[in-house]
């Protein structure tokens, strides 16, 4: 068969890793040819890919980032976008493409299979491990490492000067960077974009451990992270290539916040591309490389419109439609019984309709 890959949305790590393990099975179990396609869907319809084949596969199993390069953006912004998917698809005589990523591009990917009947199979990436269908998604495992290894060593400074130290991390629409790390870490606060960020309540817990003599505190927020109305002042995010809030500073203020209401001394660390950067975990190359393992063989058996996904140890295909539109929010269960301080009751009756993993 001749199989087109492309990754797309933010990089993570893990991704050559899943490109790895479906050209090397695809090659070597089925003599396919595998074209990587540049940039993501620009590559399909401009039609620029780079073979991939086993010997280029060497050194990928821990090299971060994606060798064929992504990007944010798809063929419905663009009038003959999905004509020209068609076009790429008849002139390179492709067979399938593996669409390996986040919510953004599996949506694309599923609704192009959906209205063209074009033979897609997605791999879900990101992490911020919020794709539904999947337990967990690759990548997610590394960020929370990079995140609780700089929590680790930000307790010590902290300490020695009785401050506050606010890490913020990514985690756009759901919290779970923030959640693993922040409790993998001893975290004191824990805020995520599930439940409204309440600064009189962080304030609150800060203050109770400081009288209890515990002069320091971590607070880890996701940058999703949104203060109830008029408690503080919101930012205004510039947008991204896609038109999304480009975020990143809800930390700034939160630490203002917690110093100007409390007169403790307050620090801001945001890990930013740090957590997305670099080699991945060894869980990570596990999981990748099942997920491309797992995608050459849904590609050979015509699973077309259907993702890989993780379900308890077990790898499946679930419907790509499944995902799309939909959020794997934190289960907040999981922050309530975990905790260090107790989330205040009111803040967690404020849950939205959540959906558990
Ligand atoms: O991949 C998702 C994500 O990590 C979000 O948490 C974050 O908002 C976004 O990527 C930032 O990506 P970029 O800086 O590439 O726009």
């Amino acid at each position: 068969m001749r199989i087109g890959v492309l990754t797309g949305g933010g990089d993570c790590p893990g991704l050559n890793a899943v490109i790895r393990a479906i050209v090397r099975k695809g090659e070597s179990v089925h003599g396919d040819e595998i074209l990587g396609f540049i940039d993501s869907w620009d590559g399909v319809m401009a039609q620029t890919f780079i073979r991939l084949d086993i010997s280029s596969m060497r050194g990928l199993l821990h090299k971060g980032g994606t060798i064929i390069g992504t990007k944010r953006g798809s063929p419905f912004d663009h009038d003959d976008g999905i004509d020209r998917v068609r076009r790429c698809f008849d002139e390179q005589r492709l067979d399938g493409l593996v669409v390996i990523g986040g919510n953004g591009s599996l949506t694309v990917a599923s609704m192009i299979h959906e209205q063209t009947g074009l033979p897609i199979v997605g791999v879900p990436k990101t992490i911020d491990n919020d794709i539904v269908g999947t337990d967990v998604t690759f990548g997610f495992h590394t960020a929370v490492q990079v995140a609780t290894d700089a929590i680790d060593r930000l307790h010590t400074t902290a300490e020695s000067h009785n401050r506050v130290i606010v890490v913020e991390v990514m985690g756009r629409d759901a919290g779970w960077i923030a959640a693993y790390a922040g409790i993998a870490g001893g975290a004191t606060v824990i805020l995520v974009p599930e439940i409204p960020l309440d600064i009189a309540d962080v304030c609150e817990v800060i203050e109770r451990r400081h009288h209890r003599g515990r002069y320091a505190s971590i607070a880890v927020v996701a940058e999703g992270s949104v203060p109830v109305e008029g408690t503080m002042p919101r930012r205004d995010y510039a947008l991204d290539a896609i038109g999304r809030p480009r975020l990143g500073g809800i930390g700034v203020d939160i630490a203002a916040e917690i110093e100007r209401r409390t007169g403790i001394e307050a620090r801001i660390v945001q890990i930013g591309h740090v957590q997305r950067g670099g080699t991945p975990t060894a869980y990570d190359r596990v999981l990748s490389t099942r997920f491309g393992l797992a995608a050459i063989d849904a590609v050979h058996d015509g699973a077309w419109g259907q993702m890989v996904a993780l379900s308890g140890t077990e790898i499946v295909r679930v419907p790509l439609e499944q995902t799309v539109g939909r959020i794997k929010t934190v289960d907040l269960e999981l922050l309530r019984d975990v905790a260090p301080e107790p989330i205040p009751a009111a803040t967690l009756a404020q849950r939205p309709g959540a959906e558990k993993s």
